[in-house]
């Protein structure tokens, strides 16, 4: 800026700026734009103030009219950029609300709700039955001592029974359990001397078996166990027949067939007449009339005495199913795979309602 200059070139200067500046204002596409501009025509540094500090130089006469011309523009120009602030925070606003709407008109999305599984189902029905019975639920784990699966229930090294298990082993001594017979050990053990013991074990337990339509290297059972003063095979009978009758309905016969486990003498299997033929003979009990349901037995006196408890005093009964089975023949599902497959399409059949 020079120190000294005409009345017309500080006039010119004024004009420049002022039309400059009102162009800059137009010209700003948001208000972050615009307070730039406002601060470079208006703030301490700009050229309107510097210009300002020149009228110092003009000739005397003129001092008062070019202040006040200054003065004007610098008001005009705040005006303009007060109206434009106020337009674009307008439109700022605007566009937020637009942007950031809610359509209350749009439909909820719908959350579905999940199903028991099948499994869990027929698991809660048995557990009902026998907790209405006395019973309690008893747990064991799914990685097991040798001793707790094999050798307490009379099944020691090199048994020829242990083969029909296929088991897995992780070490010498601790395999996943292949069934739920060893909760009867721990049970026993934790409980002796005292009576009546009253359980049901659920749980997982695993065979070395190929995935197919009827096996599972995985898959569920559940245990029983009944150990008191004077319990005899009458009560296992009168025991299972209800369990059974609860369970498939009131008009299935049932049938015990001897059998042999090394845990129980003596032993048998039971059978309910077919739920799909009603005994007449069919496709599912293979023309019997007859369905297996589980296996079961007075307990071994080797094993109450293993786990505590004293043969000439008390006397026991046990029984073992698998859970997949029941729930197939109770559902007529045909394929084991299907309660590991996660498929909704199969297991929203079993919501309750
Ligand atoms: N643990 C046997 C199995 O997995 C099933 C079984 C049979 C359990 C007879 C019992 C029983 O408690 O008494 O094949």
């Amino acid at each position: 800026m020079p120190q000294w200059m005409e009345t017309q070139e500080f006039l010119d200067i004024l004009q420049g700026l002022r039309q400059q500046a009102r162009q800059d204002i137009a010209g700003a596409m948001d208000s972050a734009a615009l307070e730039a501009v406002r601060v470079r025509y208006l703030g301490k540094k700009s050229p309107l103030s510097q210009l300002l500090r020149t009228v110092g130089t003009l000739p005397p006469d003129q001092r008062p009219r070019l202040g006040q011309e200054v003065n004007a523009v610098r008001q005009e120009l705040e005006e303009e950029l007060n109206r434009t602030a106020r337009r674009l925070a307008d439109a700022e606003l605007a566009h937020r609300l637009q942007a950031e709407a809610v359509d209350v008109t749009l439909p909820g999305r719908r959350r579905r709700r999940g199903t028991r599984h099948p499994l869990t189902r027929v698991l809660e029905e048995i557990q009902d039955i026998f907790v209405s019975l006395g019973y309690w639920v008893a747990e064991g784990p799914e990685v097991e001592l040798d001793y707790y699966n094999f050798e307490a229930l009379n099944l020691p090294k090199g048994h020829p029974a242990r083969e029909m298990h296929d088991s897995l082993y992780i070490t010498e001594e601790i395999l996943l359990r292949t069934h739920t017979s060893p909760v009867q050990v721990r049970t026993m053990k934790a409980m002796a001397p005292e009576v009546p013991v009253r359980i049901i074990a659920p749980g997982r337990v695993y065979r070395r078996d190929a995935l197919d339509a009827t096996h599972s290297p995985v898959f569920h059972q559940v245990e029983g166990l009944e150990v008191d003063r004077g319990t005899t095979f009458a009560d296992l009978k009168g025991t299972l027949a209800f369990f059974a009758k609860r369970m498939f309905g009131q008009e299935r016969q049932v049938r015990f067939r001897p059998s042999y486990f090394p845990f129980t003498e003596p032993s048998a299997e039971m059978d309910v007449s077919c739920l799909f033929c009603n005994g007449a003979g069919c496709r599912v009990c293979k023309g019997s009339g007859w369905i297996e349901i589980l296996g079961c037995g007075s307990v071994h006196p080797f094993v109450l005495q293993e786990s505590g408890y004293d043969p000439e005093e008390v006397s026991g009964f046990a029984f073992g199913m698998g859970l997949e089975r029941i729930a197939m023949l109770k559902y007529g599902i045909d394929d084991i795979r299907l309660f590991l497959q996660d498929d909704l399409n199969f297991l929203r059949q079993f919501a309750r309602g």
